[in-house]
């Protein structure tokens, strides 16, 4: 579950189908020069062109210039998990940067098993969360203060252990032969409007971005996603991961992250997008639930200024969120939506994987293959999948349940 529902206390949102009104959608397949794209190759210039316009107008640029990276290995539980799985803590550190603190990744593997494939994905709450297991230490980093003594003066306690352990499902994960990697999003950046300062968007900049006020700067979400990025380049590098079959995953503005990482970087094989919402899998442009001058308000550090400039007129951004989804192709992709998380708009989330139809095509692929929204709990499509589940904003059991058997049929065992 979130940490901060506080957007959720504010008026100017809608959740009535019937004045959602009407609104045109950018084609993902006309290029800027108003071209028809039809075929791989000249998706290829489009492709770029999409991606130039989620940075400059979403979610800023993100620094391209390489960054020395040292991991080090800080303990190792050979028998993790009541025996399932090999842990090792590693943490990532930035050679040149001395002063950024370290991303530390939680990585479960199955025991004696080779080149497996693996789920990644950044977790709310710091890595002892997702695990009741007692040798995996308490994030000592900034946290939100929760309801509940799980944290006091933006610290977690002792009461925050195993937190979200239905929201990791690890042992079914591993059972089922995939390994698991985690870290603490508050790891590359603290979500707070101040918690840049001292992290990775405080050191690195593109080239024209200079103070993290400039209008195409990049923002936490856009710290977030190249976290991840730096997360697989320390996943590469394990010999029992097969660096080709990483997963990622994330949920609600760590799902915005997964996608914005997943079009990012290719080396990803799989996104899923659970409850993604406004600036992740939702369509800009639909009036239900969150909206773009809400979230803005709400999280004024999370994407770039130019984003803010659309609070009032969403039908100028020269893209909308299915695009952003269609950067995933030809790739698997899964949308997850829930009934009762109305702020994250599950139609929209749905229309917005509907519309990447024409881009897997390109690809000789089939993506969802329909127009019709899915009953409750009846997950549909083919290399881009969706379910609405029943039940409120959360990952579940049942979520799980339908990544693994995604990643089985479209990732390989
Ligand atoms: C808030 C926010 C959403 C976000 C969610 C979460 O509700 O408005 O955009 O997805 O928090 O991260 O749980």
């Amino acid at each position: 579950a979130a940490p901060l529902a506080s957007a959720q206390k504010v008026e100017e949102f809608n959740y009535d189908e019937a004045k959602v009104g009407t609104y045109t959608l950018p084609d993902p397949l006309t290029s800027k020069d108003g071209k028809a794209v039809k075929t791989k190759s000249a998706w290829t210039s489009r492709r770029a062109e999409l991606m130039e316009l989620f940075a400059a107008n979403v979610y800023g640029h993100t620094p391209k210039q390489p960054i020395k990276l040292r991991f080090q290995t800080t303990a190792v539980n050979e028998s993790a998990l009541n025996g399932l799985a090999v842990r090792k803590m590693v943490s990532i550190f930035f050679v040149d940067y001395p002063q950024i603190p370290s991303i530390d990744v939680a990585l479960y593997l199955p025991k004696n098993k080779k080149l497996v494939p693996i789920f990644l994905g950044l977790n709310f709450s710091g890595n002892h969360s997702a695990t009741t297991e007692t040798d995996v230490p308490i994030t000592t980093r900034w946290v939100y203060n929760a309801i509940g003594d799980v944290s006091v003066n933006n610290k977690a306690t002792e009461k925050s252990r195993g937190m979200q352990v239905s929201s990791w499902q690890i042992e079914t994960v591993l059972k089922r032969g995939y390994g698991l990697a985690t870290v603490y999003y508050g790891d590359i950046e603290p979500d707070h409007p101040q918690g840049w300062q001292g992290h990775i968007r405080s050191v690195l900049d593109s080239p024209s971005e200079t103070v993290p006020s400039a209008s195409n700067n990049w923002g936490a979400i856009g710290a977030w996603a190249w976290g991840l990025s730096r997360i697989m380049d320390y996943l590469q590098t394990e010999p029992d991961i097969d660096p080709k079959r990483v997963v990622l995953i994330g949920h609600s503005r760590l799902g915005k992250a997964a996608l914005w990482a997943g079009a990012q970087d290719d080396r990803f094989a799989a996104v899923i997008s659970n409850e993604s919402g406004e600036g992740g899998a939702a369509l800009s442009r639909r009036w239900y639930g969150e909206t773009v001058e809400r979230i803005n308000t709400s999280f004024p550090h999370w994407f770039n200024a130019q984003f803010k400039t659309y609070n009032k007129r969403v039908a100028d951004l020269p893209i909308d969120q299915h695009e952003l989804l269609a950067l995933i192709a030809p790739r698997p992709l899964y949308v997850a939506s829930a009934e009762e998380d109305r702020w994250s708009d599950p139609k929209g989330e749905f229309l917005g994987a509907a519309h990447t139809e024409p881009v897997y095509k390109l690809f000789g692929k089939t993506g969802l293959g329909t127009d019709t929204f899915p009953a409750v709990n009846q997950p549909i499509g083919q290399t881009v999948r969706y379910h609405i589940r029943t039940g409120k904003h959360d990952v579940t059991a049942y979520d799980w349940e339908q990544y693994l058997k995604f990643a089985d049929e479209l990732v390989g065992k």
